[in-house]
């Protein structure tokens, strides 16, 4: 083959080339699931006075989930899930013992909701809060895109 030809067969087989590496790229992507986004929605939670520090309050989020607010602080307020992460008891708030218990099997957590003993496998699933003034915000979480 002359260099002449060569040169132009290979000017002739780059936008083939670039053609076929889109397809293959588009392809890819319509195969590969979309890495999916968590939607919050900020909700109000209580006013700051509706409890002492160190009570908790009941609380469910925009799904029907079960969590606990407890107030840890003079402008400290933390949301934690009341489900398990062993087999999904409920967990309650121990305000003198400072931690989350766990009847089922004894499971115990810190107040941040960190695993102290037993066998629950990972910590209590939280939720952001934000406290404006004396009002407290929860972020809950409303779908999956
Ligand atoms: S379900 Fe909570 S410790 Fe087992």
């Amino acid at each position: 083959m002359k260099r002449k030809d060569f040169i132009t067969s290979l000017f002739a087989f780059i936008p083939l080339g670039t053609g076929f590496a889109g397809i293959t790229f588009m392809g890819a992507r319509f195969i590969t699931p979309r890495k999916s986004e968590k939607l919050y929605r900020k909700i109000f939670a209580m006013n700051l006075d509706d409890i002492e520090v160190n009570e908790s309050k009941p609380f469910f989020d925009l799904t029907g989930r079960e969590l606990v607010l407890v107030r840890t602080g003079e402008n400290d307020v933390r949301a934690i899930s009341t489900t398990c992460t062993h087999l999904g008891c409920k967990v309650h708030w121990e305000a003198d013992k400072n931690i989350f218990f766990c009847p089922c099997h004894n499971g115990v957590f810190s107040p941040e909701g960190a695993v102290i003993e037993g066998p629950p496998p990972r910590p209590l699933d939280t939720y952001r809060v934000q406290v404006e003034g004396k009002v407290v915000y929860l972020y809950s979480q409303i779908a999956e895109s």
